[in-house]
């Protein structure tokens, strides 16, 4: 589908994007590039990571990769340098990468439910707190009275319960607290705004199929998309209009994109 932005509302800004080469993060990646913006993209599989910068290249947009797993906090200290020193600035921040698997609460370990914690909530904070010195105003490549700003994926989960998602309900908890508590940090002192973007249920995502099968959604009758599901570009043009000064008044919120589908969910 068309954007319905101008293509040049993100012309000369640099985004950083953990989890920006599949899924939700790739469309992202994809459409601030369509909309001026270079982009670097972070994750574990070099190959992932590789085949999303041909594709990225192909689209006409400047895209480099970089290996690294957001639980490392020195793989966070040098994905972000290399970012800056490719592209000389970041604006943009997008912690998109997540942890994930269905499991009833009873058979999940400690570690199973730690592992999804590091990942999504402390994953999310390291990021923000090795990207802030690039972020805020004054920062290399900015002046002295616009800082970036902080784009970080949640989910619908935790406003209600969820199935066999405590470990990742819990992590997104965590991240709209933390997408909180740096807005009004960080807003105040280095005008960077930080939000939180909140899909519902996403045709062709590895949330959709390997967490809503149809053997739970027969079964329980939990999560089932009562209302449209969505497109990955939904989701990314939520991100456009957050990154783009169309957004500038809005920090600390988390924008939820599910078409009201978290409101109908059955209550049992
Ligand atoms: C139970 C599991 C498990 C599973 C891992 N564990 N998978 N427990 N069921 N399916 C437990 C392990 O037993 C272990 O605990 C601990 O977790 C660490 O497992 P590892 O395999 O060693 O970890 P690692 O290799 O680091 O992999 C972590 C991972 C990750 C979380 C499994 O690789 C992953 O999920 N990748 C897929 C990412 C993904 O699908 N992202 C999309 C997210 S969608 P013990 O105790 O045995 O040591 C999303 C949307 C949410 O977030 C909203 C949807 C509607």
């Amino acid at each position: 589908m068309e954007s319905p932005f101008k293509a040049e509302v993100l012309k000369g800004k640099v985004a950083l994007l953990t989890g920006g080469a599949s899924g939700i993060g790739y469309e992202i990646s994809v459409q601030l590039g369509k909309h001026g913006a270079s982009i670097a993209v972070m994750g574990r599989r070099k190959n992932v990571i590789d085949s999303a910068v041909e594709s990225l290249h192909s689209l006409g947009i400047p895209a480099i990769g970089l290996v690294g797993d957001v639980r490392k906090r020195d793989d966070a200290v040098r994905v972000l340098e290399s970012t800056v020193k490719h592209f000389g600035r970041l604006d943009i921040l997008v912690n998109a990468a997540a942890g994930n698997f269905l499991v009833p609460s009873e058979d999940l370990s400690p570690n199973g439910f730690r592992t999804v914690l590091d990942i999504d909530a402390v994953g999310t904070f390291t990021m923000c707190h090795e990207a802030l010195k690039y972020l805020k105003k004054g920062a290399p490549g900015k002046d002295s009275s616009v800082g970036g700003t902080i784009m970080n994926i949640s989910a619908t989960l935790h406003y209600t319960a969820t199935w066999y998602q405590i470990h990742v309900s819990a992590a997104k908890a965590a991240v709209d607290s933390i997408t909180r508590s740096l807005a009004l940090e960080w807003g105040t002192d280095y005008d960077i705004r930080v939000n939180g973007i909140a899909p519902g249920p996403i045709e062709d995502t590895a949330g959709f199929s390997k967490l809503l099968p149809q053997e739970i959604l027969s079964k329980f009758k939990v999560n089932a998309p009562t209302t449209k599901v969505g497109q990955k570009w939904d989701i990314a043009m939520a991100a456009v209009y957050l990154a783009s000064t169309a957004g500038k008044y809005i920090n600390g919120t988390t924008l939820v994109v599910d078409g009201a589908d978290w409101l109908t969910k059955p209550s049992h």
